[in-house]
């Protein structure tokens, strides 16, 4: 399976911070909010990567990530001009995926949680149409939210619905079989103007071709579009770093430990960081244990 990373967008609801700055290079606590979604992939075993992102924000994410050979990666770049919707990325990533199945990823979504790895690679070998994610919430109102049957099987998919069908919002992660990807051609734009996602998804769910996966308890989901809700993201990593003594979306220790790349290669990688940063003494630290 490939992975796109969907990092284009017009931010609107972060301005003034965004007037400037693309959303997803935001400080999240100690590193930019775009090294979570990337470890997601990466532990969820994705090794080649697409970044989509806008003109005006291109060089800066080639600056921050470069080629991904230095974290064992192979990352391409490609340009969404305007924020035309989220299933865009499925067709600007169609010769991307070659024959491969994809995984789509936003760039603001952050996915914390033990068993998370096993459960995205288990879900990635798997995946025959769409398979999506879906997360308890208490304000559905504002997400697409699951109709879930008797048996917690996805039967359907509303958008921002004023009467929830129930507490299920679906997260910003969405896997892709091949043949799926077509579907992304057969949808019309929305009201707003944008390529939806959840219609993409709503095609192959009626086709009995949709598949849901709780991330329940014991996993954290946030999507960090929102000042209160960049501000959380922060506060939730400088919580569980400091209490832990981990790092939260470390790419070096990621790729390590992932075996993407070897010990030469992570104290190469140390010795570019500043041990002035609790970043950097991190990566660090992971060369003496
Ligand atoms: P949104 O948060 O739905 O939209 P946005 O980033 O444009 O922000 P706002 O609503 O405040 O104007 O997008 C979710 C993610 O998908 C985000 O990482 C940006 C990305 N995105 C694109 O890259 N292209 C698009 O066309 C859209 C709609 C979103």
């Amino acid at each position: 399976m490939r992975g796109i990373l969907l990092a284009g967008g017009s931010g609107t609801r972060l301005l003034p911070l965004t007037a400037t700055h693309s959303k997803q290079l935001l400080p999240v606590y100690d590193k930019p909010l775009v090294y979570y979604p990337l470890s997601v992939l990466m532990l969820a075993g994705m090794r080649e990567i697409l970044v989509i992102t806008n003109t005006h924000h291109l060089e800066s994410f080639r600056r921050l990530l470069g080629d991904g050979s230095q974290l064992g990666l192979d990352l391409q770049y490609a340009v969404q001009d305007e924020p035309r919707g989220i299933a865009e990325a499925l067709i600007i990533g169609r010769d991307f995926a070659g024959d491969e199945d994809l995984c789509l990823i936003l760039g603001d979504n952050i996915f914390y949680g033990q068993g998370l790895p096993a459960t995205l690679s288990g879900a990635a070998a798997t995946v025959d149409g769409c398979t999506v994610f879906g997360y308890p919430v208490s304000d559905p109102e504002r997400y697409g939210v699951a109709v879930l049957g008797a048996d917690g099987e996805l039967l359907d998919i509303v958008e921002k619905p004023s009467v929830p069908p129930s507490n299920t919002a679906i997260t910003g992660l969405y896997m892709y079989s091949n043949d799926a990807l077509s579907y992304a051609e057969k949808i019309s734009p929305s009201p707003r103007g944008e390529l939806e996602i959840s219609d993409v998804n709503r095609l192959l769910v009626a086709e009995g071709r949709g598949r849901i996966i709780q991330l329940g308890r014991g996993n954290a989901w946030i999507d960090a579009g929102t000042h209160d809700s960049l501000l959380e993201a922060s506060q939730y990593v400088q919580v569980l770093q400091k209490r832990q003594g981990m790092q939260i979306a470390c790419l070096e220790e990621t790729a390590f430990r992932m075996g993407y790349i070897g010990m030469g290669q992570l104290v190469e990688l140390a010795g570019r960081l500043s041990p002035g940063s609790m970043y950097g003494r991190h990566v660090q630290s992971l060369i003496r244990t």
